[in-house]
């Protein structure tokens, strides 16, 4: 079609399409999507120029700051995408994440069990879908812990649950949005979003709060330093609260129906916490040895199979001037100077059976090596590769973001799965296919909901052995032998 090229096919199901033309055309093709023309390079062994950009002729900014303007309203000023990398390297890694480690922990904790702590009804059998259950769980304790608390904690947590509700049916505008596919009441109801989440994220409102994280801070000192307006700093803090928490939850809800749906996964990761922790209770102000969330092997081959099945970037780049990119192949190609260089990961890299051998099924443990260690090499065409799952982008606009994400889904399901019985209603329930308009935008989201019964077992802890074991034998549950806990060669840390 004029002008709108394949627009069509591709906002429709953008995986189907570059496969199709994948199949067609090759690891090299160049298409139009409504007025703009989109080189994607599909062979990952051809990717090290275009991340690496030695000649700086491939620009990330200028396309994101078109967008982050057209979704969040926010106008980006001089430098502000090098201070956001910044303040995360200073505070979302290292000893800045090591701080909202524990803050995030105590918050997962308040989130899951109430400002109360656990009560009778804790212990009921309770159903819910699981998607809104993780979904929900995890954006309060993101928002909690990086925007900050009031006094009154139930009144947070109120005002968070509001905030999910709202947040979701953006969520769900959100592609329909980014390509200007919204009708006329659509576009009004994204407007009220916009200005609903702009003052309760406002600058004003940090004002009457404490805690709100050092990494947020430091953002808006940088941006009022710069005399950005307040108006436009709300507008900041909306970008900000999409990127950290548009991800997260959709990534748990993966990781936990998988190991839902594969007992033997579930098991491995119930021993190695069970060797590593000891208890994972779910209590605040409890004692927990952060130190073991990175000596994890098992748990981290599942949330990074989890990634390499469900999370979908694309990566974009303007390309300035024109230029030769050479594939590894040797062959060579001309990027014409305006044209928009494409990578999608999830089709060239995650599902190449080649890299990842029967690339649809789950495996827990695809990342781990015979000796039971992270497992890092991977060959293509047997040549071994260095980009084998790239679920947080990759080069200069890496998600900055991803060692606290890792962090907190870590956490979360370890919660999870050490102080809850889970159940699917129906365990033959088969993993729900992927909604297809959320191919490229981040994690991918279920094209339905999927439902799980659910019910506290801390009480558990205080039993004998024999009466777990008892109790666990008579009520048909699985029940895990407590092993010796592994010490613990750091101090292990007392909130
Ligand atoms: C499973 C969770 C997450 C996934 C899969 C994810 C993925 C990504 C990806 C792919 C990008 C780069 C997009 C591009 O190339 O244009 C990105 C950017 C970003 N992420 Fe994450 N992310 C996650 C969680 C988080 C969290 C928890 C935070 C912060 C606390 C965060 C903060 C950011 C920010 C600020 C950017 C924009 C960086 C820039 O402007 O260069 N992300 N994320």
């Amino acid at each position: 079609m004029p002008w709108l090229g394949h627009a069509m096919a591709f906002r429709k199901n953008m995986f189907e399409f570059l496969r199709h033309m994948q199949a067609k055309h090759g690891d090299i093709f160049t298409v139009q999507l409504g007025g703009q023309y989109f080189t994607f390079v599909m062979d990952p062994l051809s990717f090290g120029p275009i991340l690496k950009d030695a000649q700086r002729k491939l620009d990330f900014v200028e396309y994101a700051q078109k967008l982050v303007l057209k979704v969040f309203g926010y106008r980006s000023v001089q430098g502000d995408y090098r201070m956001i990398h910044s303040a995360s390297t200073k505070h979302l890694m290292g000893e800045g994440l090591e701080e909202l480690n524990k803050v995030m922990l105590d918050t997962l904790s308040l989130v899951m069990l109430g400002p109360t702590g656990p009560s009778l009804d804790t212990h009921h059998w309770r159903e819910d879908g699981l998607f809104h259950f993780c979904y929900n769980i995890l954006f309060k304790a993101g928002y909690l812990s990086l925007f900050g608390y009031t006094k009154d904690k139930e009144q947070d947590l109120l005002q968070a649950e509001e905030l999910f509700l709202e947040f979701r049916k953006y969520d769900r505008l959100f592609p329909r949005f980014v390509y200007s596919l919204l009708g006329p009441r659509e576009w009004l109801e994204v407007g009220r979003l916009q200005r609903l989440f702009h003052k309760e994220l406002s600058v004003e409102h940090n004002l009457e709060k404490y805690g709100v994280s050092n990494w947020i801070t430091y953002m808006l000192q940088f941006l009022r330093e710069q005399g950005v307006s307040p108006a436009m700093q709300d507008k900041f803090n909306f970008m900000m609260l999409w990127a950290s928490q548009g991800n997260t939850g959709p990534t748990s809800f993966w990781a936990l129906l998988f190991l839902l749906k594969h007992p033997e996964a579930m098991r491995a990761v119930r021993e190695e916490a069970t060797r590593l922790l000891g208890e994972v209770r779910l209590e605040a102000k409890q004692s927990f040895k952060f130190g073991a969330l990175h000596r994890m092997p098992v748990l981290d081959s599942v949330m990074e199979e989890t990634l390499r099945l469900r999370a979908s970037p694309t990566l974009l780049r303007v390309v300035n001037d024109d230029q030769i990119l050479q594939m590894a192949s040797g062959q060579e190609y001309l990027l014409r100077n305006g044209d928009i260089l494409a990578l999608f990961p999830y089709l060239s890299v995650h599902m190449d059976p080649d890299i990842h051998p029967e690339p649809t099924a789950f495996k827990y443990d695809r990342f781990l090596t015979a000796s039971g260690s992270r497992k890092v090499d991977f060959y293509k065409a047997g040549k071994k590769i260095r980009h084998y799952t790239m679920p947080w982008g990759s080069g200069v606009s890496i998600c900055p973001g991803r060692f606290l994400a890792l962090n907190e889904m870590k956490l979360f399901i370890l919660l999870m799965v050490m102080n809850f019985d889970l159940e699917l209603v129906d365990p033959d329930t088969p993993v729900p296919p992927v909604d297809p308009q959320r191919w490229g935008f981040g994690t991918t989201q279920p094209s339905h909901e999927i439902h799980q019964e659910y019910t506290f077992r801390h009480r558990r802890s205080c039993r004998t052995t024999a009466e777990s074991r008892q109790e666990d034998l008579n009520t048909g549950k699985e029940y895990i032998e407590p092993c010796k806990t592994e010490p613990e060669p750091e101090e292990s840390t007392v909130l």
